[in-house]
């Protein structure tokens, strides 16, 4: 029996959604290890389009398992409006979800401090999701976060809180100028949240572990990317968790030796939200038009995604640190009308070439990106759903990309659909 991962080789939104949905097929439990609702992962079936920032992309299975791991930062209220979604779409979710009790909760403190803090930096701000991610992550390191099973216990979540919304006022006025938030009302609104959510709530580690000596096979489902890890990618334009999956043995306390596979997920260019080094940032009029025609506004926040051409130097350390058996390539359709393609294959300052990422921002900024050009296709791929039917140059930017990156491609996405999806090789 083997469990697999499937983790963002890029910025993130490289269509992770669609391919745990996809893969979800295969595997009996779909876990969350880590980020929380900062996430936006869309899944398209026919007409209907779902956006999972909490819930895992497998719900939408009938006979599958989905669990949220004590590394996730949990909003309540978010995870509720979900469900509620869910069930507007008779999605059944009882007996189906489970939430870790050690999961942080995230609190409406965290998201003040989150906005606050970033409106302080101006033009130095890392562009959040504003959804209290960092903060509520910096209280877990900190020792001052406050877990699920908290509020099972009024009287202790009551102390708890009035402990705690005190010291965050303080910095509220103090460091920001900014009005202060009442522990009260926030604890009625938390004990209504927990009664709403029990029936979901138990120990997930207990429940994997359980899982796993049953042979249960497990898919973890990364959300963000590699190059937005807190220790591997641009810090400190990072998100506050390790999307890579390095994060999925802390995230669900499962041993990393019952990971077997991980599949990367790729764009056939690249994009990234917020701010950040990208070199491969495409030019006003092109990055436009990529924007347009991908689609790329955040699933999350609804913020124009930056759009760049494929970043080999960026993919090959996340592949490295991943140590990723196997590739998806999302969004070739995207790229349908481009007569050349660009490929950055090596980094390069005054001194030296870089082929894999280096860890110095100051360092990065003063390198060019060293581009490889590859002849477009103009064709629509978007119909094509089989591998012999595919333009011979399309087929040659994907072998291009598996030789420079040394990695297989094993499915190529040509859409937001479930079905459009050509599987080019196997396994
Ligand atoms: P995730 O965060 O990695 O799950 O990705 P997002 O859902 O944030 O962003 C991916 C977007 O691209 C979504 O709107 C998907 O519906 C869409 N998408 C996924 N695969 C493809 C594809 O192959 N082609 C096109 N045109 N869109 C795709
Ligand atoms: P999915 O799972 C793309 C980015 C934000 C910002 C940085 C820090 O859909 O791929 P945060 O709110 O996490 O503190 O913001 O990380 N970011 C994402 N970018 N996709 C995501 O998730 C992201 N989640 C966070 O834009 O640059
Ligand atoms: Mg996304």
């Amino acid at each position: 029996m083997s469990n697999a991962c499937v983790v963002g080789l890029q910025w993130g939104d490289e269509g992770k959604g669609k391919f745990i949905d996809i893969l979800a097929d295969e595997y009996d439990i779909i876990v969350r290890y880590q980020g929380g609702s900062n996430a936006g992962h869309t899944v398209v079936i026919d007409d209907s389009k779902f956006i999972f920032h909490l819930v895992p992309s497998g719900i939408l299975h009938p006979d599958k398992q989905c669990v949220i791991g004590n590394g996730v930062a949990l909003d309540p209220a978010q995870l509720l409006k979900e469900l509620a979604e869910l069930e507007e779409h008779n999605i059944p979710t009882a007996n189906k979800l489970f939430v870790s009790d050690r999961a942080h909760l995230v609190f409406p403190y965290h998201k003040q401090l989150d906005l606050v803090s970033e409106s302080e930096k101006g033009d130095e701000k890392i562009g959040t999701t504003g959804r209290g991610i960092g903060p509520c992550y910096a209280d877990k390191m900190s020792r001052t976060g406050i877990r699920v099973a908290e509020l099972y216990h009024p009287e202790h979540l009551k102390n708890r809180l009035k402990e705690v919304v005190q010291e965050k006022n303080k910095i509220l006025r103090d460091l920001y100028n900014a009005p202060p938030l009442s522990w009260e009302g926030m604890y009625d609104e938390y004990i209504g949240h927990a009664a709403r959510l029990s029936p979901y709530v138990c120990d997930t580690v207990e429940l994997l572990n359980n899982a796993i000596k049953a042979s249960k096979r497990i898919l973890f489902e990364g959300a963000q990317g590699t190059m937005l890890d807190v220790d591997f990618g641009t810090y400190p334009y990072i998100t506050s968790s390790n999307p890579s999956v390095c994060g999925v043995s802390s995230g669900v306390g499962v041993s990393p030796k019952h990971i077997h596979n991980i599949y990367g997920v790729m764009k056939a260019y690249t994009t990234r939200v917020g701010r950040g080094p990208f070199p491969t940032e495409m030019d006003g009029e092109l990055g436009e038009a990529v924007r347009k025609r991908g689609d790329e506004f955040g699933a999350t926040t609804g913020r124009p995604r930056r759009c760049g051409w494929f970043d080999a130097v960026a993919v090959r350390h996340a592949v490295m640190i991943n140590g990723v058996d196997s590739a998806i390539l999302t969004k070739l359709d995207v790229l349908d009308r481009e007569e050349t393609i660009k490929v950055c294959v090596e980094y390069k300052n005054s001194s030296r070439s870089y082929v894999t990422f280096p860890s110095d921002l100051v360092l990065i900024s003063d390198c060019e990106p060293v581009y490889e050009e590859i002849p477009g296709w103009l064709e629509d791929t978007s119909g094509i759903t089989d591998k012999d039917k595919f333009p011979e140059k399309a087929m040659g930017y994907i072998r291009f990309l598996e030789k420079t990156l040394e990695l297989k491609i094993t499915m190529v996405s040509v859409g937001p659909e479930r079905k459009q999806v050509i599987r080019i090789s196997d396994e």
